[in-house]
């Protein structure tokens, strides 16, 4: 097993200040800015979240300004980026900040863990990059790089093993330096070392240290555990027009998608006769489509109904295409039968 030295980081370091992306997050940033990115980041591409960024940091520019926000306009500002229990938890971090912090981010490991949705990984990219502390963030990325570096089969999904990884990193974190540091492995993990085998060594900095490399190994590392497979589950999605308005419901408040808005659905692959006998009114079918969560699938049908009469469906309420674009955040599962809203 080959071990990392400060020569390979050396090569990185110089490799990144010539490639590096320019990044909407990236310059110098402030802690909050760190912080909102990192979080947006995590199980998003970078692409999609740019505009997500851009939008947020003018709308909520300091932390103040985020923990004084209403939740609607802060769930607003997620729609489409899913997982929205980030944008809760940023929310309700922000508050804690601003009240017991004065608005500024804490800059010790154990204070920022104990925010609600900060974890290990993004403690450390807030420090190493915002506060240039040698704390390292080790995310999917940084894991794939080194298990590759380094040829260690370790368990990519275990809990310790990220923590073994920031201890292996930390040594080499120059003084000065640490932001570029942590982002010179994301930047390498994103644009070189890519997943399955999809890898680019022949432009690689690190290659001559790379032990997967020298045994054509690439894609076995890193060792993945098998995964569960998801759950399928099948659904039947409303479309209620009624006076030009359509029908929303908010969802409960445990479980999948919790407290956002939802159309009106049901379990089941529904027909059109059943579908009348819930609704009436004129009903057309509308495309299938299909929606991935992390451990279920959606396989969803849809009707939009003409409605004749309000319904009496408990929870209903009407709200019109301008008031659902501009007001209500509806999760993206939803968006190939959003666009029949109008
Ligand atoms: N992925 C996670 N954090 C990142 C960052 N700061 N820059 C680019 N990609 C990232």
């Amino acid at each position: 097993m080959k071990t990392l030295s400060q020569e390979l980081f050396n090569r990185l370091l110089d490799w990144y200040d010539r490639n590096k992306r320019v990044l909407p997050w990236r310059g110098a940033p402030s802690p909050y800015e760190v912080w909102v990115s990192e979080i947006m980041l995590q199980q998003t591409r970078v692409e999609t979240v740019k505009p997500y960024f851009t939008r947020w940091i003018a709308a909520f520019p300091t932390v103040k300004d985020l923990a004084e926000a209403d939740e609607e306009k802060v769930l607003k500002l997620w729609e489409g980026l899913g997982y929205y229990s980030r944008a809760r938890n940023l929310h309700k971090a922000a508050k804690i900040v601003a009240e017991e912090h004065g608005g500024n981010l804490p800059c010790d490991k154990k204070i920022l863990q104990k925010l609600p949705g900060i974890g290990a990984y993004t403690a450390g990219a807030i420090l190493s990059i915002a506060f240039g502390l040698p704390e390292p963030a080790v995310d999917g990325n940084v894991l794939r790089v080194i298990s590759r570096l380094t040829a260690d089969p370790f368990d990519v999904m275990k809990n310790e093993v990220r923590a073994d990884i920031a201890d292996r990193l930390r040594p080499f974190m120059p003084d000065g330096k640490t932001s570029d540091f942590t982002q010179a492995l994301f930047e390498l993990g994103a644009l070189i070392c890519l997943p399955d085998r999809d890898y680019r060594c022949d432009a690689c900095p690190v290659r001559d240290f790379c032990e997967a490399c020298a045994e054509n190994k690439q894609d076995r590392y890193p060792v993945r555990p098998i995964k569960n497979p998801k759950k399928d589950e099948t659904l039947t999605i409303f479309v209620l027009e009624y006076n030009g308005k359509f029908a929303l419901k908010k969802r409960p408040e445990k479980g999948l998608l919790a407290g956002l808005y939802e159309l009106p659905n049901v379990y089941g692959d529904l027909t059109e006769q059943d579908a009348l006998s819930l609704y009436d009114g004129d009903v057309r079918p509308l495309p299938a489509a299909k929606h991935v969560f992390t451990h279920i699938v959606w396989n969803m049908k849809g009707y939009f109904v003409a409605l004749k009469k309000p319904p009496e469906s408990e929870g209903l309420f009407f709200v019109s295409p301008e008031e659902l674009l501009r007001e209500y955040s509806l999760p993206s599962a939803f968006s190939a039968y959003k666009k029949y809203c109008k």
